[in-house]
């Protein structure tokens, strides 16, 4: 049988297949939610210019309650051969409020109501994941708190280059998640103007009052285009741009938590919590939460590139296509939801090792740059000469078999007569890192003021 939507204009149904393809319910009932909540202010909008009398508006209105109960009841009798969520709603409305629920859809077309039901679920996200930032980047505080002195290897290359402080390392991290909330943020910020009432792509005859609308909807304001505002999907772009960069800082941390726990470096100990064992091997501790984070990331990547992909060289302003804008939405804002509690549990309940911290911080001659930096500073060197008389003396450390801070005075002094005792201080590691008080540098004060600035800032 043809279809009730647009039976006048159809003698016959779908073939089962192109209602295979065409079938958008089986995701698209995520937006049940925004869509009802974006019918309920539609329908009190029509009442107030006069389009629909109140009474229709009370009904349609009060139905839609009942419709939304329904389904977060698991109730709700879906229908696969009615598309999608907007005909799903509307089709049991029908059978729930009758004749006013054909008012509803008077000066809308499905085509401003998907784009305004999409905005609404993908601001939706940008809210959940500002609040799952900032467990994170509160669980990174407390490590931060915990080993503001803890001094571990820094790297470049992964090789090691200078001594750190944990804090130092961890507060790294919350720059970089502070970034993607304003990311967030400021797409939140942009995509927050209503295209309810663009209708199809012309706007209407009817007189809506879009304004109105967009207020009931939380919006700052309705889009000025009617074309762009069944068009856009860069508001979801931006989602999952933001959300990539994102997974991109989480698979970073990830990665780190992989080689950390590891027993060749035993800069931490994953909790149980966030380990599985393995079936042969009896000492197996794998940090699985920490490696699947770091793999999950890829889904996000692939929605950004996906959804790129289904926009690039659309015509205006509504195709079909954009129907697949919803699946690689909702995967990556699921993984990247999944992906930062995760890490937020991780990183709360990880245990580093200020022991085996410090051990490996003194490893790999990380005491050079302080070395070359003595020599300008008391014997007023050069810097290029600091750097060719210290590199002499660590590769006679190198075949001596020992670390800088072993060797003798002579040693020193037979590279530069003018080397002095004083020369050790600075090649302790605790040192090194008490002196990198420069703006941004790791020194624990330093470490220590950015914590309290953080910390304020999050209550
Ligand atoms: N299910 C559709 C989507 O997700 C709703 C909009 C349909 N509009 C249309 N003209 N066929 O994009």
């Amino acid at each position: 049988s043809s279809n009730a939507m647009w039976g006048g204009r159809f003698a016959a149904g779908p073939d089962a297949i192109m209602e295979a393809i065409n079938a958008s319910i089986g995701f698209d009932r995520r937006l049940a939610k925004q869509d009802i909540e974006g019918s309920r202010a539609h329908a009190a909008m029509l009442a107030a210019q006069g389009i629909i009398t109140d009474s229709d508006a009370t009904a349609i209105r009060e139905g839609l309650l009942t419709v939304l109960s329904e389904i977060e009841g698991g109730t709700f009798p879906w229908r696969v051969e009615l598309e999608d969520i907007h005909m799903n709603v509307e089709a049991r409305l029908k059978e729930i409020v009758g004749e006013p629920a054909g008012r509803l859809h008077t000066g809308r077309s499905r085509n401003d109501q998907v784009a305004v039901d999409f905005r609404l679920w993908v601001r939706d996200q940008c809210d959940a994941v500002d609040g799952a930032l900032v467990a994170l980047m509160t669980s990174l505080i407390g490590q931060a708190e915990d080993g503001a002195d803890w001094v571990m290897p820094g790297f470049t290359h992964l090789q090691v280059a200078q001594p750190v402080t944990w804090g130092h390392h961890m507060m790294a991290y919350v720059e970089m998640f502070a970034r993607d909330r304003a990311r967030f943020a400021d797409a939140r910020k942009r995509m927050n103007e209503s295209p309810l009432g663009a209708a199809a792509l012309a706007g209407t005859s009817f007189p809506l009052d879009r304004h109105a609308t967009a207020t009931a909807l939380g919006f700052d304001r309705p889009m000025a285009n009617s074309l762009d505002a069944v068009a856009a999907r860069d508001f979801a772009l931006e989602f999952l741009g933001a959300a990539s960069i994102c997974a991109m800082h989480l698979s970073r941390l990830a990665e780190e938590l992989v080689i950390w726990s590891s027993a060749q470096f035993r800069f931490v100990t994953m909790s149980d919590r966030w380990s599985t064992g393995s079936s042969i091997m009896p000492q197996k501790r794998n940090p699985d939460a920490a490696e699947l984070l770091r793999s999950k990331i890829g889904r996000i990547f692939g929605a950004n590139v996906a959804l790129m992909t289904v926009m690039k060289g659309l015509p205006l302003t509504y195709s079909k296509d954009m129907q697949e804008d919803k699946e690689p939405t909702f995967d990556a804002a699921d993984h990247l939801m999944l992906g930062l509690a995760a890490m937020a549990g991780m990183i709360a309940d990880m245990k580093a090792r200020p022991n085996d911290l410090r051990v490996a911080a003194a490893m790999g001659f990380s005491t050079a740059t302080d070395l070359a930096d003595w020599l300008v500073r008391e014997l007023g060197l050069p810097f290029r000469d600091a750097h060719h008389i210290t590199g002499s003396l660590v590769a006679m450390a190198e075949t001596k078999g020992c670390d800088l801070p072993e060797l003798s005075l002579a040693d020193m002094q037979s590279v530069h007569a003018g080397i002095t005792n004083a020369v050790f201080d600075v090649l302790g590691v605790d040192n090194s890192v008490r002196s990198r008080t420069s703006y941004g540098g790791t020194a624990p004060e330093n470490v220590r003021a950015q914590i309290a600035r953080w910390k304020k800032d999050l209550s």
